[in-house]
């Protein structure tokens, strides 16, 4: 599907909610289906990677129902059943990728597959610690499908090279099921919401610098509330700054520090973002966001710590650095060619159609702003919906109209988009 999108004549205001956490949706399933009890979940992502999620766990036995459009009843007694079917985590890497980790350890055989674009993805990250441990995988060349054979597992000290939340998250669900302590250190702070969410559910886990440990733990089921995903937030907070005349409130934002870097970078280019009334909600950080247009964007340098926490947001960044005076360099990021797409050749590829001065680089890339971007031109998702959605915001600043090819994508995370940006226009 192609979507026509034209510039924004007279700037975003009002006031939006940002919908539910993706990263924190694929875990409140995860987690409640093994734990032990009943529990509902609240503001449930609507994406069809959770989607997913949900489905697999049904498949594996846990007795979930929606009792409305976004929230869930969960019903479990603290373990799995072999699932008849292989288990299917569609586009979704971090279904893929932690569900391994708990297939692992159980006493039976399960196969996980995933669509075109998850089959290419690398899975060796996981497929290494959970061997350690004495899990036995079959995949193909480092790929799924993944055939995952029941192990008795036994905890490990793994020093991983990559920040990677979803490894990490792997490699501490296997540890729930392992004999003795699971240790994981890496090499930047990634999202903790794994470590925030099994601690609320009674996990034995301790996490402290860039090193969390896990033993062997039952969990104990509990309501969750969900907070608004930052990684949606980001689509509009970069609107808001570069739309001459924008000025609106994104509520219920979760602004866990191991994922706010986009509020840094923002603050760092002198952008017009002020967060309020912080506020806990299930264990994570949360607050109203009010953004405003700045036409004094600076560019900045973006490597080392930033980049896993702000890891989904680099390709919006590169359409706000298109709007900020001077260089802007993004560092370390080589880890954004393994996501939905190669992220740092196809964004490039396509923002230079629209008018963006932007050179890729092995790890990152760097733009050359300030740009008057003209539009007029036709680009490509690459079925990454995080890709189509940042160029929708290019487009609300481009001169003529742009077509987004594959648009349909942005249902992986956030099907809402649209509607929102309408709402505030
Ligand atoms: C995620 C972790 C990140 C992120 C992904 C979601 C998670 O991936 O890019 O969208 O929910 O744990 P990596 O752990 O591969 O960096």
């Amino acid at each position: 599907m192609i979507k026509k999108v034209c510039k924004s004549e007279k700037g975003l205001c009002g006031e939006i909610t940002i919908p539910a956490d993706k990263s924190i949706s694929h875990r409140s399933v995860m987690f409640s289906s093994i734990a032990k009890g009943k529990c509902n979940i609240t503001n449930f992502s609507s994406g069809a990677d959770c989607r997913s999620t949900l489905k697999l766990f049904q498949a594996l036995g846990a007795d979930i129902e929606y009792i409305d459009e976004k929230t869930l009843s969960v019903l479990s007694f603290g373990n799995l059943e072999k699932p008849n079917t292989e288990l299917d985590a569609g586009n979704s890497g971090t279904t893929m990728r932690l569900v391994s980790g708990i297939l692992a350890g159980q006493n039976f055989d399960s196969t996980i597959v995933g669509d075109e674009s998850l089959s290419k993805r690398p899975m060796k990250r996981i497929i290494e610690p959970l061997t350690l441990m004495g899990a036995e995988i079959d995949s193909a060349e480092g790929h799924a499908p993944l055939k995952i054979y029941g192990r008795h597992l036994k905890g490990i000290i793994y020093p991983s090279e990559l920040a990677s939340a979803q490894v990490k998250s792997c490699v501490l669900l296997a540890g729930l099921f392992a004999d003795g302590e699971t240790t994981f250190v890496e090499p930047h702070p990634s999202r903790n919401h794994t470590e925030l969410m099994l601690d609320y559910l009674g996990a034995d886990i301790v996490a402290e610098g860039n090193s969390v440990s896990i033993w062997r733990s039952e969990l104990e089921a509990k309501d969750i509330e969900i907070v608004g995903d930052i990684s949606s937030a980001a689509f509009f907070i970069t609107a808001g700054l570069i739309i001459p005349n924008s000025d609106f409130v994104i509520r219920n934002v979760g602004i866990n520090p191991t994922r706010s870097g986009i509020i840094d970078v923002v603050k760092r280019m002198g952008g017009g973002i002020d967060v309020q009334n912080e506020r806990i909600v299930s264990g994570e950080l949360c607050a109203d966001i009010n953004v405003k247009y700045n036409d004094s964007l600076k560019g900045c340098i973006i490597e080392g710590d930033d980049i896993p926490r702000l890891i989904d947001e680099l390709p919006v960044i590169a359409v706000l650095a298109s709007q900020a005076e001077g260089q802007t360099i993004v560092k370390n990021a080589e880890d954004l060619r393994n996501k939905e797409s190669d992220r740092i050749k196809c964004l490039v590829s396509e923002l230079i159609k629209v008018g963006v001065n932007i050179k890729e680089t092995d790890d990152g890339f760097v733009v050359h702003g300030k740009n008057i971007l003209i539009g007029d031109s036709e680009l490509e998702c690459y079925h990454d919906h995080r890709l189509a959605m940042s160029y929708y915001v290019a487009g609300l600043i481009c001169e003529k109209e742009i077509g987004i090819n594959g648009f349909e994508w942005t249902n992986i995370s956030f099907p809402e988009f649209e509607s929102l940006v309408s709402k505030l226009s």
